[in-house]
């Protein structure tokens, strides 16, 4: 594959921002809002609750408004069901709402994944809360500050009691904080937006409360595993690819293990370029909360290991099933076994096409990874799940060599 790119802005931050819209009457404007199926779901949750929240037609639709009005602080279980973010709008709808009911969300793909964490700090912020028929019905007439401590790092979770600590009385702490580019994202945010946040991106957050928020008008920054996955498309293909928009200071982890496998990473003013090696070597790799290595990168690393010279062992520490890519790549002649959190992966010389099946977003982003590397014709059913995370991915790479396109599913 040989070219540029362009990265779209990143659904993990467009998610919590489009919540955070909810703690400030008023327009909002966000730029650069990729076109996702999940970005579409968040619309939707703010639509449902009574807001005006859109893409702008035409030319301008990664252009989105959100007009806040709150009549109905719900969030549906069939919208929750089908985009476990939409939980997001609990803590802004407690802080300045005073009562929430959010459709619990029930275990996933990849994991179980509870919102506990979410709800014993939004309990310690001094809302009262009641799981009633599947939902969580939280009140509180104004939050107080207070110090939460994570018993585990949670990206969302860190997200949602940051929301509800803007509008709290007095200082919120947050310790064990999830330090994610996004978490800090939505921090820039919301200080634009008049709130007192400091330590963002580090794991001590510090929220001064204030009366009252502003709307914001803000671009959305560069998603780092579309990044990511660009780049292994050009690593695994043994091609050169410029990434634009891609940010290296977000791509630490994965730059290096790309390195370890042969890749040539360079960064450019409009961002990074890989020249994949003719040899990919065997690196091992470990998940761990930022700033190690992404779980959200995992199946995709797993791919490029899977034609390495070498034996690689991926550990997955973060979802207890996101492996779920490993029976389909074994499908196409890849040599994967699993050992509790761990796959062996035994790099093999080539993979063959096969018909395969997607599971989740970042399995599809896998397979395609994997059928641009294979023998002859790969066909990957369930592709929908591709469009809750990646914009088009097809059509920005088809025109760096490609052979891609979308099928109708029988
Ligand atoms: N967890 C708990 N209790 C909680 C919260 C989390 O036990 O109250 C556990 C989870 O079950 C999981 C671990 O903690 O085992 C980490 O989960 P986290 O809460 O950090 O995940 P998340 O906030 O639900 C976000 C991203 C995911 C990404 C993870 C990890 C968004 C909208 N989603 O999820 O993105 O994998 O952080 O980095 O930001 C994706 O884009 O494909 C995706 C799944």
């Amino acid at each position: 594959m040989e070219g540029e790119t362009q990265v779209s802005g990143a659904k993990n931050a467009a998610l919590p921002l489009l919540a955070a819209s909810l703690l400030a009457e008023g327009e909002h404007t966000f730029r650069n809002v990729p076109d996702l199926l999940d970005v579409a779901t968040m619309l939707k949750v703010l639509r449902t609750m009574g807001c005006h929240a859109d893409r702008l037609p035409g030319g301008e639709r990664r252009l989105c408004k959100v007009q806040v009005s709150i009549v109905t602080p719900e969030a549906p279980y069939e919208l929750v069901k089908t985009m476990r973010a939409s939980v997001l709008v609990l803590g802004p709808l407690v802080a300045r709402h005073g009562r929430a009911r959010v459709s619990l969300p029930g275990g996933c793909a990849i994991g179980a994944r509870p919102i506990d964490q979410h709800l014993k700090g939004l309990r310690a912020l001094g809302a009262e809360i009641e799981i009633t028929g599947g939902y969580v019905e939280a009140r509180a007439k104004r939050l107080r500050g207070t110090t939460i401590a994570f018993d585990l790092i949670t990206v969302t979770g860190t997200e949602n009691l940051m929301m509800a600590a803007t509008l709290a009385e007095g200082r919120t702490l947050l310790e064990n904080a999830a330090r994610e580019p996004e978490v800090e994202e939505l921090a820039r945010v919301l200080n634009k937006m008049g709130a007192r946040i400091s330590g963002a991106g580090s794991d001590r957050i510090s929220i001064e409360g204030v009366a009252d928020l502003h709307p914001v008008d803000h671009s959305i920054l560069p998603d780092r595993i579309e990044a990511g996955t660009l780049l292994v498309a050009a690593a695994i293909t043994g091609g050169n690819v410029l990434v634009r928009g891609a940010q290296p200071q977000h791509l630490d982890a994965v730059i290096q293990k790309l390195r370890q496998a042969g890749c040539e990473i360079t960064s450019e003013t409009n961002g990074l370029r890989c020249k994949g090696p003719t040899v990919i070597q065997s690196a091992d790799v470990q998940t761990t909360e930022y700033p190690g290595f992404p779980t959200d990168m995992q199946a995709q690393l797993m791919v490029l290991m899977s034609i390495a010279n070498g034996t690689a062992v991926i550990s997955e520490n973060i979802f207890e099933n996101r492996f779920m890519h490993v029976p389909e790549l074994d499908r196409m002649g890849a040599d994967i076994t699993i050992q509790g959190n761990s796959a062996v992966v035994k790099g093999v010389k080539r993979l063959s096409g096969a018909p395969v099946m997607a599971t989740d977003l970042r399995a599809s982003a896998s397979l395609i990874l994997a059928g641009l590397r294979a023998d002859g014709r790969t066909d990957i059913h369930r592709v929908y799940h591709l469009d809750r995370g990646y914009e088009h991915l097809e059509k920005k790479l088809r025109p760096l060599g490609a052979n891609i396109r979308r099928i109708k599913e029988k």
